[in-house]
């Protein structure tokens, strides 16, 4: 029998780091995936540039950048293992980096830099990897009544370990090799999972509602955008960008995680200008056609979609009564629409849900079953768009491996 201290299963972000930390301590540890090619993820991560991490994140108020039945989950590892520690790594690589927005970190050069050095950490640890191998069933064995060992059966036969670590990540994007394993083993365990939706994805509308829309694909402008009532309520000032199905861009993407099927989310499309005074000072000054006005507010494409609807704008702005300025004003200022969808998993940059954190140490990420762990996207935390997914995944990575 092959035999491992440790067998990961996705040789992802999570899956790579946990097994370069693992190795470095001395352990002697096999990653399996089954795809050819190791973290495709972090390939096409941020453009092909990879957001690394993100300056910002904050792990004593974790609720603010992470979504989870347990918003505290996880604090213990995200405070344990910080953006900076992972900045150190990259330098200690000489991997050449910028900030781009809002404390997001970008490599300079490509993506593939992240990979290599998680695959450098790995030789460096001794690390087996097998690459196009998948895992065809998991037993646990119990020796007496301390000794417990997972066997697996793999492709490349029959291989045994003390600890088996899921790293298989999330639904999205399953044409580069997403699967649901993860969360089979963790139902084979008796675990509980947490329902799982697409989420940091696109929102789709109604063809015949969203026709006069459609025509603004392409179209990119910094919005505020929210969703929910009251407590729930969140909001996001982003860029959004038209699409000819629906909705896309960073705010769309963030406020995507928040939606709940069925309700409204709300659009200011200028939400650096008062419109209603705007608007008003054009009537009583203005003899020009109330969409060249408008189109000095708003991108002109926007002002001419939202002026073609409607027979009483197309006049110069004097002639508009007071009623319709308003009402224009109102729905540029809180456009409020319910989406249909979203584009779903195969577009969808993360799963929200996964792995129920009640049966995980939130110190180590061991499940209630000794010996199996859980990390990164497969558990139920998910991050905002901005480099905070692959910090859970280093942090998650990292606690596991301190305790393996
Ligand atoms: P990850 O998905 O990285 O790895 C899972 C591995 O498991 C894969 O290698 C897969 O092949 C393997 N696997 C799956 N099923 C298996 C099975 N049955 N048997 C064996 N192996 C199996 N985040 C961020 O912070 N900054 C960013 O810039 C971006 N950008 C971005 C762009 C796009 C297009 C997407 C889709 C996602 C992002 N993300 C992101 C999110 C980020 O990529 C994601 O959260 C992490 O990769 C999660 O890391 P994991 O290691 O948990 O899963």
């Amino acid at each position: 029998m092959n035999t491992w201290d440790v067998v990961i299963v996705g040789a992802g972000a999570a899956g790579l780091f946990c097994a370069g930390v693992a190795g470095q301590r001395g352990l002697k540890v096999l990653v399996i995936d089954h795809s050819d090619k190791v973290a495709e993820k972090i390939r096409i991560s941020g453009g092909g540039r990879c957001n690394f991490t993100n300056r910002l994140l904050d792990a004593s108020a974790p609720q603010k950048h992470f979504i989870s039945q347990n918003p505290h989950f996880c604090r213990s590892a995200l405070s344990r293992y910080t953006p900076q520690d992972f900045i150190d790594l990259v330098q200690k690589h000489g991997i050449a980096f910028h900030e781009k927005h809002k404390g997001q970190l970008f490599c300079d050069h490509s993506a593939e830099d992240i990979i290599r050095m998680l695959l450098t950490e790995c030789e460096a640890g001794r690390v087996t990897l097998w690459t196009g191998c998948s895992v065809k069933s998991v037993r646990h064995h119990t020796q007496g009544a301390q000794t417990t060992h997972y066997v697996l059966e793999t492709d490349k036969g029959p291989v045994q370990a003390t600890s088996l670590v899921v790293a298989t990540g999330g639904l999205s994007i399953p044409k580069i090799g997403a699967t649901g394993w993860g969360y089979e083993v963790a139902t084979q365990f008796g675990l509980r999972l947490i329902e799982r939706r697409p989420g940091l994805v696109p929102l789709t509308f109604d063809g015949a509602a969203w026709a006069p829309y459609a025509q603004l694909a392409g179209l990119a402008l910094p919005v505020g955008i929210e969703t929910g009532e009251k407590k729930a309520r969140m909001h996001f000032d982003e860029d959004l960008l038209f699409t000819h199905r629906g909705l896309s861009g960073p705010g769309v993407l963030q406020i995507s995680s928040y939606w709940q099927d069925g309700t409204a989310i709300r659009l200011n499309l200028a939400p650096e200008v008062n419109l209603p005074e705007r608007l008003q000072d054009a009537k009583l000054r203005s003899k020009k056609l109330l969409g060249n006005e408008l189109a000095s507010l708003v991108p002109s494409r926007l002002a001419e979609a939202w002026v073609s609807q409607d027979p009483a704008l197309q006049r110069t702005a004097a002639e508009v009564p007071d009623k319709a300025l308003n009402k224009l004003a109102q729905a540029l200022s809180s456009w409020t629409l319910t989406p249909t969808g979203s584009e779903g998993y195969k577009k969808a940059e993360v799963t929200l849900g996964g792995v129920d954190t009640r049966d995980l140490s939130s110190q180590t990420m061991e499940s209630k079953q000794p010996g199996l762990y859980f990390i990164g996207e497969v558990v139920d935390v998910t991050g905002w768009l901005g480099g905070y997914n692959f910090q859970w995944a280093w942090a998650s990575a990292h606690a596991c491996a301190q305790a393996l």
